[in-house]
């Protein structure tokens, strides 16, 4: 688990902030849940055999001896959300999605944390390929909106309960004829939960997994596929079909697709992973609802981002201020910086008493400032502030007062849209 600095910080809230205001577009409302929930919702949902449970949960038991633990994942706790206020009976079609921490104890690796920050959606309500479709639309658009419009989407089907069986004997036959070349989990897996095997990490079962028997879907899967495909062609959506695309939760039917950065090469780092998971209704005790979704990765974001970006924007103004004692000069500052917050703008200004004006704009560049508004003793005197804008070097003055009219001039220099005036 780690801080995050304030630079990182802004990254952070700038990729939620995309995130929300696709949320917005989509029609999507926030959903809050706990941290903490029973182990067991868990464990019947993510699958008893999945890492997650298996390895890397979080768990603790209360006093009162409750078995709880800390979220790993969001959609189990958002279905137990949803069936506990009765919304399959109320509205049934829900649009959800959330943005916080989850928990698992994976293996302190680059781009996995134990520690980390999900964004997603629940779709409840629509068994309709139309639904599908919406929830990779809705990704694609998040990583457009945040400048990632290049990521490579997969996409797959894990079929439904009906066209697995023959899968899976499929699956236990090749695997059993390959056991004494899988790990020992695997081993295990084989009896328990064969559908594990294809996700196991170990490189000797990834080779014996890549040569694997693929799923053969019944007609109305396939359809459903297809339909999904037509659409996601039709609204321009790009994604490459993996036949071999395993995600490591146990709950999904039908559709599954992740996203990964654009030449990324490893499994481990995908951006953005979801698909359909019509069961877990039932499984949680509910009646049948189905249900689409993802989650993305909000740590991993931030560090495909920081690639391409500055990680820290810096304020709109800093003001420089003459340092002797809290004269006239750091009052009119203080002032200024008031009335240009009030109107929007980020505004630093000096409090260390730093020489005037030499130090204090060593600190603006170094802060990153847009602008300098410079209020000394000359200026006050004249009652004209001298206005430098860091990036061209160039240099105007604006009245002091009236103040709406500096700020005016300060969001001109900013090039901002102005104000409207209110109306009285
Ligand atoms: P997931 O594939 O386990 O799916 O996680 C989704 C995303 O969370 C991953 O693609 C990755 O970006 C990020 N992530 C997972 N583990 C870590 C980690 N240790 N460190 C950093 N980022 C990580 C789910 O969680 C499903 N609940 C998604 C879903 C929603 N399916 C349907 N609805």
């Amino acid at each position: 688990m780690r801080d995050i600095r304030p630079e990182d910080t802004a990254l952070f809230q700038s990729v939620e902030k995309g995130f929300r205001e696709v949320a917005r577009r989509f029609g999507y409302g926030q959903i809050r849940t706990p941290h903490l929930e029973a182990t067991d919702l868990f464990v019947r949902t993510v699958g008893e055999t999945t890492d997650i449970v298996e390895k890397e949960m979080y768990s603790l038991e209360t006093k009162g001896g409750d078995r709880l633990s800390l979220r790993p994942e969001n959609t189990a706790g958002v279905v137990r959300a949803y069936l506990e206020h009765g919304l399959h009976r109320t509205a049934p079609l829900q649009r959800l999605f959330y943005c916080g921490e989850m928990f698992r104890h994976e293996s302190a690796q680059k781009k996995r944390f134990r520690e980390f920050t999900q964004a997603g959606i629940e779709c409840f309500g629509s068994p309709h390929p139309e639904a599908d479709a919406e929830v990779v639309a809705f990704a694609c658009e998040v990583f457009r909106e945040l400048g990632l419009g290049d990521v490579r989407v997969e996409l797959s089907t894990f079929g439904c309960p009906a066209c697995r069986p023959p899968f899976r004997q499929a699956l236990r036959e090749y695997f059993a004829a390959a056991s004494d070349r899988l790990c020992a989990e695997c081993k295990r897996r084989l009896e328990k939960n064969v559908f594990r095997l294809l996700d196991c990490k170990e490189e000797s079962c990834r080779a014996i997994a890549d040569a694997a028997p693929r799923i053969e879907l019944d007609d109305e899967c396939s359809c459903h596929f297809d339909a999904t495909k037509r659409m996601l062609d039709a609204m321009g959506c790009t994604y490459v079909e993996n036949p071999r695309l395993v995600r490591g939760l146990d709950y999904y039917t039908r559709t599954i697709f992740e996203v990964f950065p654009a030449g990324g090469s490893g499994r481990q780092d995908a951006l953005c992973g979801g698909g359909r998971y019509d069961a877990l209704s039932e499984l949680l005790g509910g009646p049948p609802v189905p249900a689409v979704g993802f989650a993305m990765g909000v740590d991993r974001i931030v560090m495909a981002l920081k690639g391409g970006q500055s990680s820290s924007a810096g304020p709109d103004v800093f003001i420089v201020t003459e340092a002797t004692d809290a004269g006239p000069s750091r009052s009119m500052g203080g002032q200024l910086a008031l009335a240009l917050r009030r109107a929007g703008l980020s505004v630093v200004t000096d409090i260390l008493r730093k020489k005037f004006p030499d130090k204090q704009l060593k600190d603006a560049a170094k802060a990153g400032a847009r602008l300098v508004v410079i209020a000394g003793g000359d200026e006050l005197t004249s009652g004209e502030a001298i206005i430098k804008d860091m990036n061209t070097g160039e240099q105007s003055t604006a009245a002091m007062a009236p103040i709406d009219t500096f700020v005016s001039a300060v969001r001109k220099a900013l090039a901002l849209p102005q104000e409207k005036e209110s109306a009285s």
